[in-house]
């Protein structure tokens, strides 16, 4: 316990599911934590469950105006940013043949341009500061193969993977280590999400992609978000100063490299 005392986070899409759960960790690693998220009350109703260790903030990263007022009333409450988990994504679906330029536009602005932009700018604010800084980048198995309907979410992860190795190598310089997680199948609202695509496009019944994709894990069930907060705490952690530009999985065994 408290092995992030004294630290402040920014963590994006924290109003619910990985993000929250890695947020409820930090703060009883003893960190304190903006839940950043485009969802203002379901992170003020988050905050308010975790007490003065936490506030939230509007963001939207897909628009630098909202990143740079969610950075400058992050510090503005707590003083500082010295971890920041590039959280928030969105997942889409659809055979190659029925990609739209406006849904591959809108993911990867999301998934790839708002984590590239928030690093940056909170980057920046660590160096301005110059005090060492951790940056977590949330990737996918999606990012490490392509799958046939999953063309641009799995594009988009593995440019998270492909970002975190340019940025980790270029900020080390700085103090600032930049690494990555990559989850396999975590249960909770983004599966729903992901469930009902393939409902619609394998004509599964309701649930029946989760029970597949689960009985496919070595470790014998879908992930939890609390199964991803041991290594968001290490990588936030002083224990982490020599991890550099790496991609870690946290997938129950799917994927190994
Ligand atoms: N759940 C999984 O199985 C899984 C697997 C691999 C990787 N991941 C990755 O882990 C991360 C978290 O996944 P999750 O399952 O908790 O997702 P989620 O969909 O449950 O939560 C995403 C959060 O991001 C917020 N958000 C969406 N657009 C935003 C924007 N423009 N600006 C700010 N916030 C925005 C949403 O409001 C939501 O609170 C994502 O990067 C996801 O790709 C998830």
């Amino acid at each position: 316990m408290n092995r992030l005392e004294g630290k402040t986070a920014l963590i994006t899409g924290a109003a619910r599911g990985i993000g929250l759960a890695f947020a409820q960790a930090y703060v009883r690693e003893g960190a304190q934590v903006a839940i950043a998220d485009i969802d203002l009350p379901r992170a003020q109703a988050a905050a308010a469950d975790l007490g003065a260790g936490a506030c939230a903030v509007h963001m939207d990263i897909t628009d630098q105006t909202s990143i740079d007022a969610a950075i400058t009333q992050t510090v503005q409450h707590f003083g500082q940013i010295d971890i920041l988990i590039n959280n928030a994504a969105l997942f889409t679906a659809a055979p190659i043949a029925e990609i739209t330029r406006e849904d591959y536009a809108r993911v990867f602005d999301i998934n790839v341009g708002g984590t590239l932009f928030t690093l940056q700018a909170v980057a920046k604010h660590m160096i301005a500061s110059g005090h060492r800084g951790k940056i977590i980048n949330m990737a996918s198995q999606a990012g490490r193969r392509g799958e046939p309907l999953v063309g641009v979410y799995c594009a988009t992860k593995a440019a998270v993977i492909s970002l975190t190795q340019s940025a980790g190598l270029d900020l080390i310089k700085h103090g600032i280590n930049v690494n990555a997680i990559s989850p396999g199948v975590v249960d909770g609202e983004h599966w729903d999400g992901v469930d009902a695509f393939f409902a619609k496009y394998e004509g599964k019944a309701p649930g029946q992609k989760k029970r597949e994709v689960a009985a496919a894990v070595p470790f014998g069930r879908m992930g939890t978000s609390d199964d991803l907060t041991g290594m968001a705490i290490f990588l936030a952690s002083d224990d982490a100063d020599y991890v550099v530009a790496q991609t870690y999985n946290v997938d129950g065994g799917q994927w190994m490299n």
